[in-house]
């Protein structure tokens, strides 16, 4: 039997299976604050199928109009949004917010809908991304079909300007393709088009880049085909210090740039010719290009109705080195790194951003509103004995990358952060949903959900509920191996501005 509660004036039965109940492998460390965390929101809890891992995946928007142009696997669909968008009543007249607007599905779906809607995104790559989607309405289609009746006969003349390689995108691509990409690109330039049909056109050259180069998109980092010249030249020297040499993918026949091109072009183009049939109404929404931490406190206060988002997950994921050969391709050089120390603390190499959000709110004379949310992180009792567990678990020899400790801290430091700007920039009785994962680091369970549930109650929030996905994850084969396997919550959190 499971927790009860009362939901409602009803009373909840919490199935077990969605508690953890055990968080630190073998009890090696102390677990309280999370078992008072589960006992305090236990009865949110609430298994559905409505918000199924489909839709809140990429899977279900690869073959969508629009929102497949380009293939972001972190994405989620435009019928979750959709979905929730119902739930809470939204409808056309209000404005949505979306602090992590990725490939922008908030923000189209809300276009289609006659929604107004905001969004925030650090990576040029998505940035390109929304410029060109959010113009399908105002695309001039006779030029678009001449452009993709030209790309099936045009063998466009090399270019000189080389591909803007950033140190790990180079030998990407075969030496004919990398030509191929940069003629294609400076070809278009050479003919009296507009500025739309240009843009929408260098989408397509960017949408393309994965499958015409020797690398896949894959978990933390970008996998390499064996045929790649970085490769071999990886596991030459593996060999030469006597280690045995790393097995590349094999991507088999890579298509040509002209091939890619054109099929991706054809499907904008047939695309765009089916919403002008029917354009939505009209409405308003825009992408703030930049950080989040210090986007989201300059907006108004008691604005949107909404938020619907999901930020990067803490699983050490990188969105600078899977979308690498993209912002090579855009030509963003040095400022990668940049980028990468600006995204939210995700991966272990993120070093703090606490002094310079001191000064960030100092600047903006808001330290006073600072203060307060660093008292709530510094007040939460779970977030103090994960960052503990992590380091009892560090000294014991459990943790494979130290990087995780401050990782994991200064995650939920950030995220208090956007919780409590959303709170302010929120109406009353405006909903907020975070799509997230759940992790395990060193045998210790961090229930990302109901902590994130506790901290954004803190700033003000009330819970609403939260969704957990009829299939869970399992554990990376290392975590599995060493600390046995636990399923972990993949959830939709539901919060409410009272
Ligand atoms: C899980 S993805 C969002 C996917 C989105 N829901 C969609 O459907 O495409 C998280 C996004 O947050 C962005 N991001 C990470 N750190 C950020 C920051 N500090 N400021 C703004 N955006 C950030 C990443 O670049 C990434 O695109």
């Amino acid at each position: 039997m499971g927790q009860l509660s009362l939901l409602d004036d009803v009373l909840v039965v919490v199935p077990p299976d969605l508690l953890v109940g055990a968080f630190s492998h073998e009890g090696v460390c102390p677990q309280d604050a999370r078992l008072s965390l589960e006992a305090r929101y236990g009865w949110l809890l609430e298994e559905t199928d409505r918000f199924n891992r489909q839709l809140v995946s990429f899977q279900a928007s690869k073959t969508e109009m629009l929102h497949g142009w380009i293939s972001y696997r972190e994405g989620f669909s435009a019928e979750l949004v959709e979905r929730l968008l119902n739930e809470f009543g939204v409808a056309a007249g209000d404005a949505i917010l979306d602090p992590f607007a990725g490939s922008c599905t908030t923000l189209l779906t809300a276009k289609m809908l006659g929604i107004d809607a905001v969004g925030v995104e650090l990576l040029p790559n998505s940035h390109l991304a929304w410029e060109a989607k959010s113009r399908a309405f105002a695309y001039d289609l006779d030029e678009l079909t001449r452009v993709r009746d030209l790309l099936r006969t045009v063998v466009p003349p090399p270019a000189e300007a080389p591909f803007p390689h950033l140190t790990i995108t180079e030998s990407a691509f075969p030496a004919v393709t990398e030509c191929d990409l940069m003629a294609y690109t400076h070809w278009i330039e050479t003919l009296p088009l507009s500025d739309n049909t240009k843009l929408l056109y260098r989408l397509a050259l960017m949408s393309i880049l994965e499958k015409v180069s020797y690398t896949r998109k894959d978990g933390q980092y970008l996998r390499w085909d064996s045929r790649a010249l970085k490769a071999s030249q990886r596991n030459a020297e593996r060999v030469r210090r006597g280690l045995e040499p790393v097995r590349g993918i094999d991507k088999g026949r890579l298509p040509t740039v002209q091939e890619s091109l054109t099929e991706a072009f054809d499907k904008m183009v047939e695309d765009v010719a089916r919403l002008q049939r029917q354009p939505p109404p009209p409405s308003q929404q825009t992408l703030v290009k930049g950080n989040v931490l210090t986007a989201l406190p300059t907006l108004a206060a008691d604005e949107f109705a909404a938020v619907i988002t999901s930020p990067p997950y803490a699983n050490r994921y990188d969105y600078t080195r899977t979308y690498a050969l993209e912002l090579a391709y855009l030509g963003v050089g040095d400022e990668i790194f940049r980028l990468r120390q600006t995204l939210l603390s995700c991966t272990v190499e993120n070093r703090s951003k606490a002094e310079e959000l001191h000064e960030f709110y100092a600047s903006i004379g808001q330290q006073s509103r600072w203060q307060d949310i660093v008292r709530v992180i510094q007040g939460n009792a779970a977030l103090r004995e994960i960052n503990e567990a992590l380091a009892l678990r560090n000294r014991r020899g459990d943790v494979n990358n130290a990087g995780v400790l401050t990782m994991i801290d200064q995650y939920f430091t950030e995220l208090t952060f956007v919780y409590a700007e959303l709170f302010r920039a929120c109406r009353r009785g405006a909903h907020v949903a975070f799509v997230n994962d759940n992790v395990r680091y060193a045998g210790e369970i961090i229930p990302v959900d109901l902590l994130s549930t506790e901290l954004a109650e803190a700033v003000g929030f009330e819970p609403v509920r939260v969704y957990v996905l009829p299939q869970r994850k399992g554990n990376s084969s290392q975590q599995m191996g060493k600390f046995g396997r636990v399923e972990i919550r993949k959830s939709i959190t539901v919060w409410r501005k009272p």
